[in-house]
């Protein structure tokens, strides 16, 4: 069976199912709470340049442009997201003017083949909701992080977020199975590492997923030039809607800076 590449998470996240459901979140959810308290406090300056990776169907930078952030530049790989975005932000008003929002097509792994992003200096980025996570193999994850970091200018900070591994004693149970069927190699074949899933959820679509554990995503940073800030779950951030909660599980958010 072929293993899980960045061509399955392109098409999965292009698939109708997804679209729709990622669409309906960029106009109706927004930001969460959690979100935009740690926004504003790693990104004061709502006039320096950010870029979004991962922005998928526009929530988080549509969202920013309301709230003033007006030096935005957002990009997905899935095309069908960015076309929701670029639609999304045409029905705000956030698509004309000096202030308007660049979204474009890019791979984070391959960030110099697009030319807008490789020739500018942003003073932050954001990879919200997982998207990092969302990279098949752990080599490509850290090649997505070194590219977000060649594009920063230094001081710069990068904001994200991954699902635990450990974060319920049900869950540290399914991953000690989890663990004894790779030892036996008995686990989904199309994994590439432990702690990848791979699942279909109705009205989501079907979704890749690595769930790192905290020293991990510390090497992850260290090994890559970031310098670790913060992180905290979701919960001990702020308190979240019932909406937010349907949309999402508990996350790590991570800040780390250039
Ligand atoms: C869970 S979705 C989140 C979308 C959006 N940020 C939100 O919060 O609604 C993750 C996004 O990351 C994007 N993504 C995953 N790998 C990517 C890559 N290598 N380059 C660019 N985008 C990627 C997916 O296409 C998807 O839109």
């Amino acid at each position: 069976m072929e293993k899980i590449t960045a061509a399955t998470v392109r098409a999965d996240f292009n698939d109708l199912v997804a679209v729709v459901h990622y669409t309906r979140a960029a106009h109706e959810l927004g930001l969460w709470a959690s979100e935009r308290k740690l926004i504003e406090r790693f990104f004061p300056d709502p006039s320096a340049p950010l870029l979004e990776a991962g922005c998928g169907a526009g929530r988080v930078t549509v969202a920013l442009w309301a709230l003033g952030y007006h030096a935005l530049t957002a990009f997905d790989f899935a095309d069908e997201l960015v076309d929701q975005a670029r639609s999304l932000a045409a029905e705000r008003g956030a698509d004309s003017g000096p202030h308007a929002v660049r979204f474009l097509s890019a791979d984070a792994t391959r960030l110099s083949d697009c030319h807008v992003i490789r020739d500018t200096r942003f003073s932050g980025v954001l990879f919200l909701f997982n998207g990092l996570m969302q990279i098949p193999g752990r080599q490509h994850r850290r090649a997505a992080l070194r590219e977000l970091h060649r594009v920063c200018a230094p001081g710069a900070p990068l904001l994200f977020t991954t699902h635990d591994r450990n974060s319920s004693p049900s869950e540290r149970a399914q991953w000690r199975l989890e663990k004894l069927r790779w030892s036996r190699g008995e686990h989904d074949p199309r994994l590439l590492e432990f702690g990848d899933r791979y699942f279909d959820e109705s009205g989501v679509g079907r979704t890749f997923m690595h769930l790192p554990d905290r020293a991990e995503i510390l090497a992850d940073l260290a090994a890559t030039d970031w310098t670790h800030e913060f992180d905290g779950l979701r919960r001990t951030i702020a308190k979240e809607s019932k909406a937010v909660h349907e949309f999402s599980d508990e996350c790590r958010f991570w800040a780390a800076r250039k």
